[in-house]
């Protein structure tokens, strides 16, 4: 191969390897856009449009949702946040002995990627 030819395909390995790493961002900002789309129909009612637990249902709960935008700052050892979502969403999220919920488990009518999503949203959105 000629080196004009082989300059010719590095150029090209530089551009693809670019074009994909415009794709992965570009799908990551999607995904946290579609998560936050997903949390406006399922998560606002309590934890509120900014994520801050002040949504319209908080008034009559006992127990008040979680500020989402903070959780980062009280992180138990070694989960992620995107974990905590999960665990709250599906339930293993306990609040305390003898405590209601007040959060419904959604691990029947929402989709493994739905969730996924939305984690990644609410990751996105910590202070
Ligand atoms: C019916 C009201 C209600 C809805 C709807 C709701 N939550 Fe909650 N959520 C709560 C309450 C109340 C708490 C605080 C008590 C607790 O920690 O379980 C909470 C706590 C949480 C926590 C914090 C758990 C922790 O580890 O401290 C996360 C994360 C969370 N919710 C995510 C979500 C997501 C995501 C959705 C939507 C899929 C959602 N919630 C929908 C009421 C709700």
């Amino acid at each position: 191969m000629k080196s004009r030819n082989l300059a010719a395909v590095a150029a090209m390995a530089v551009v693809m390897g670019l074009a994909s790493n415009v794709a992965l961002a570009e799908s990551d900002q999607e995904m946290i856009e579609r998560g936050a789309a997903h949390f406006r129909i399922f998560c606002v009612n309590c934890h509120g449009m900014n994520a801050d637990g002040k949504g319209p249902l908080a008034k009559i709960l006992k127990i008040q949702p979680a500020d989402l935008t903070t959780l980062k700052q009280t992180m138990p050892e070694g989960m992620t946040v995107q974990e905590r979502v999960f665990r709250a969403v599906d339930g293993r999220h306990k609040v305390g002995e003898g405590q209601e919920r007040n959060m419904p488990v959604f691990t029947d009518n929402l989709k493994f990627n739905t969730v996924i999503e939305i984690s990644r949203f609410v990751e996105a959105i910590q202070k």
